[in-house]
């Protein structure tokens, strides 16, 4: 049976359902809704309950409603996106195409009602399904205030996904690169510009930075990143995300001191509050890449070796590549709540044996080796690795490993992340199966 469809009569102001992403604007937008048009409110009541209770209980509520049997992500009524959409593409989108759109890029859309010529819907896991959908059949659906993004360090282990969500979101992304770079970009299709720069020079970057709302950095290089903020100041950029996604160094003042930390991400940090008169920022606190880390096998290494530091228990806040682009665009529709401090996510709270336990079980028979250490022997020996000079970059990633699992830094920001704020779900034992297994040779 195909999810029920209702025509609520004559054409009313435009009402759009929107993706998990548009969660935040929901209780504004249903109050709005509410006290704008409580006639039409009443004619959902009595033809559409289930919207009705989804609309009304969303609206007084931070979790979303459950209705149908399953957990509804997904709830938004937007006014005027219709239009949103027109003057971003020049093409009216209809109902029809706009659910087919859903439809396509959902394979578990459940419900939707049709008033004349708008629609809303309630669709469930709309945003994970997202990423499996070509491009031309992704909406564009404009959330927030900010429009233009510039970002630095689009490319390498992070920025595709940075990229491909803000896209996703509606978002007009303009890439800067390093001149003289060692790879072209290979980037998505919908990227705005591309232009080649010199970060050191904060003339080239301001130009480069014109008309720009926000400007997202994400070089590896952490310390070279002040005349990236110079420069955004100088073009009038709105918002900074300086390249943090890692380790808590805004409030751990113990992983603030490693030396990974306190010569380049800590100095940008303090050099953004100094500027914060200028210019709004936020830092996005992930913890580990979760899949990455797996592949490249940082967190455990299921393809070679894991060092195990201390007993193995301690957790530690993970995030996906794709949660950690949700939470950038999250920033971006959230401006005010996000303005000039740290945001912390996570995808989900993991000790190494978490991750060692969940491998044996999803592949039966799989035997990880290990090597035992303790948080002050892996931290004498990244000294020392640091002392001799030879190895400084393996010295610096021992420090960030430290910072995850050594004893007595805070690495693990369970129950008080943002998540739900911005629009990031933490993945459910099968989910979190389903990516680990991935990883197990
Ligand atoms: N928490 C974790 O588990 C974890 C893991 C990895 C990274 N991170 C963090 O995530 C952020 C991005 O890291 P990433 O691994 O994605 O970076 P990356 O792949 O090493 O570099 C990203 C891009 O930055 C540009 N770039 C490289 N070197 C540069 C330089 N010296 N100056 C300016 N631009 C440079 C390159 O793009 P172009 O060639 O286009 O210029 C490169 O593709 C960093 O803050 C990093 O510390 C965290």
């Amino acid at each position: 049976m195909g999810p029920p469809q209702v025509d609520l009569l004559a054409p009313q102001p435009t009402y759009v359902a929107v993706g998990k992403f548009a969660l935040g604007m929901l209780k504004d937008i249903t109050k709005n809704l509410v006290e704008k048009d409580p006639e039409l409110l009443a004619r959902i009541k009595e033809s559409e309950p289930w919207l009705f209770d989804a609309v009304t209980s969303a609206r007084d509520s931070k979790t979303m409603p459950h209705t149908g049997g399953g957990q509804i992500e997904t709830l938004a009524v937007e006014e005027q996106a219709v239009t949103t959409h027109k003057q971003r593409s020049n093409s009216h989108l209809s109902v029809e195409k706009q659910l087919a759109v859903w439809k396509q890029s959902s394979a578990t859309l459940k419900r939707y009602a049709c008033y004349g010529k708008h629609l809303a819907a309630i669709d469930i896991g709309f945003h994970r399904a997202s990423e499996k959908i070509p491009r031309s059949g992704r909406q564009q659906v404009f959330m927030s205030s900010y429009k233009k993004v510039a970002i630095a360090g689009a490319t390498g282990n992070l920025g595709p996904s940075l990229v491909n969500a803000l896209l996703d979101a509606g978002f007009e992304v303009t890439v800067l690169t390093r001149v003289g770079g060692s790879k072209p970009p290979s980037l998505p299709q919908g990227v705005s510009k591309v232009i080649p720069i010199d970060y050191t020079s904060v003339s080239s970057l301001t130009s480069a930075l014109q008309g720009q709302d926000v400007f997202v950095s994400n070089i590896p290089n952490h310390g070279d990143q002040k005349p990236l903020i110079d420069a955004a100041i100088a073009a009038d950029v709105k918002r900074f995300l300086p390249s943090e996604f890692g380790m808590d160094v805004m409030r751990d003042v113990k992983t603030a001191a490693l030396p990974a930390f306190k010569d380049g991400k800590k100095v940008i940090q303090e050099y953004l509050k100094e500027k914060g008169d200028k210019i709004t920022w936020t830092c996005v606190v992930t913890g580990l890449f979760l899949d990455w880390c797996l592949d490249v096998g940082f967190s455990v290494d299921l393809k070679g070796t894991t060092r195990v530091i201390d007993d193995g228990n301690k957790k530690a806040s993970t995030t996906l590549l794709s949660d950690i682009g949700k939470a950038v665009v999250g920033v971006l529709q959230h401006p005010e709540e996000t303005k000039n401090r740290a945001v912390y996510v996570q995808s989900a709270s993991l000790s190494q044996n978490d991750l060692l336990e969940i491998a044996k079980k999803v592949k039966p028979g799989f035997s990880p080796k290990i090597q035992q250490t303790s948080t002050a022997q892996f931290e004498y020996d990244a000294y020392a690795k640091l002392k001799k000079g030879e190895d400084v970059d393996n010295a610096m990633m021992d420090f960030v490993f430290e910072s995850v699992f050594g004893e007595g830094f805070a690495s693990d920001w369970s129950g008080e992340t943002d998540n739900a704020l911005l629009g990031i779900k933490e993945l459910s034992e099968p989910e979190l199966e389903e990516v680990v297994k991935r990883y197990v040779p």
